[in-house]
């Protein structure tokens, strides 16, 4: 049965861009496949962030990603710091990792560009991402498309390593991308993003989402309520085809299209269509909400799970790299 890895920051809410661009096919994929999903605290921690916030933010994503689908039953969920070996075999593959690929990342480019002073963390992210999957040895890698790039480095260094110590051991992972690989946000602009505030929570009430929605750009054609519009050219129309049904969509093109309807009535519908598509998450993200025992538990268990594969891995990584076993200690059975 094929692998499947995938990871999530706790740097802010569940949103409809990573719902519809990953997490949507993670929920898929768990029926087939092994899955393992990691809430990815080390890596939020590249950029600013507050410590006070940090175990509730982790909490908070594991809480959006169960009410979404993400079943214990059929996959691994995890917090990435509960398995050491993350960070162990992160350090092993810096030493086979190019400097200038490091510094090539489109993502390295646009977060270091905002800072004063550039932490090593931040050109070291994708190897602590390449450590995530190769830990587990998966072959499917389900994201969204900003994270391709990061993935062809991943491969580049299982080939490294295998390559240095002669060793055919780290499978090259393949990205896999879905349709929805890019959702742009509510500013019809740049890439749907908590950081940037122009997004919409899975687990926001419908007020909230009509209040995030109502001041959405639409086709800048459309200046007053009677300019015919062209759907084509409208983030919130790409949005309807997630949300609304087929009648719906084709209804909102033709109102589009005649002036029919405003944007503001073509945005009650997305509201709408948005807020009971996601009633069941709500609602399953407050009963977990409710429990947070049962939600640390789910946690502990998919770190033991996983803790096993990953100290099997690194139990290979170091024989092959010859590094000296530890002597046990007597009576120690572990
Ligand atoms: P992160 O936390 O930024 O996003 C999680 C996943 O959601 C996708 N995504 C989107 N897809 C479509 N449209 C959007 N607007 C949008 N915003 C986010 C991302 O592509 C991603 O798949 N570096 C990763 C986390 C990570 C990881 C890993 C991923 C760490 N280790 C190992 C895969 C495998 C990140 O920052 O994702």
């Amino acid at each position: 049965m094929p692998r499947v890895f995938s990871g999530i920051q706790p740097s802010g809410e569940l949103h409809i861009g990573n719902y519809l661009g990953a997490v949507r096919n993670w929920i898929d994929l768990q029926d087939k496949h092994e899955c393992l999903i990691s809430i990815v605290d080390y890596h939020s921690i590249t950029q600013d962030f507050d410590p006070s916030e940090l175990t509730t933010k982790t909490m908070d994503m594991a809480i959006s990603l169960l009410a979404a689908g993400i079943d214990p039953e059929k996959c691994t969920l995890f917090v990435q710091s509960h398995v050491p070996e993350h960070t162990e075999l992160s350090w092993i593959l810096t030493t086979v990792t190019p400097l200038g690929e490091l510094e090539r990342m489109t993502q390295f480019k646009d977060k270091s560009r905002r800072q004063e002073s550039i932490p090593a963390g931040l050109l070291n992210y994708p190897i602590l991402q390449a450590a995530d999957i190769l830990l587990y040895r998966a072959d499917l890698v389900p994201v969204g498309e900003d994270q391709v790039q990061h993935l062809e480095l991943v491969r580049e260094i299982a080939r490294k390593w295998n390559a240095r110590y002669k060793a055919d051991f780290f499978p090259e992972p393949k990205a896999m991308v879905g349709t929805a690989k890019r959702i742009v946000g509510l500013d019809g602009e740049t890439k749907m993003s908590k950081s940037l505030g122009n997004t919409i929570g899975i687990v926001d009430e419908p007020e909230r989402i009509w209040e995030q929605l109502k001041p959405a750009k639409t086709d800048p054609a459309r200046v007053t309520r009677n300019d015919p519009g062209d759907p084509e050219k409208c983030n919130l129309y790409t949005l309807h085809h997630y949300f609304s049904n087929e009648a719906t969509v084709n209804n909102v093109a033709d109102q589009c299209r005649n002036a029919g309807w405003g944007c503001l009535d073509c945005k009650k519908v997305l509201a709408q269509g948005i807020s009971s598509h996601l009633e069941p998450v709500r609602e399953r993200g407050a009963e977990l909400r409710a429990d947070p025992g049962r939600v640390a538990e789910i946690l502990r268990d998919g770190a033991k799970a996983a803790g096993r594969l990953a100290r099997e891995t690194m139990s290979e990584v170091r024989e092959h790299m010859g590094v000296m076993r530890a002597a046990r200690s007597q009576g120690s059975h572990t």
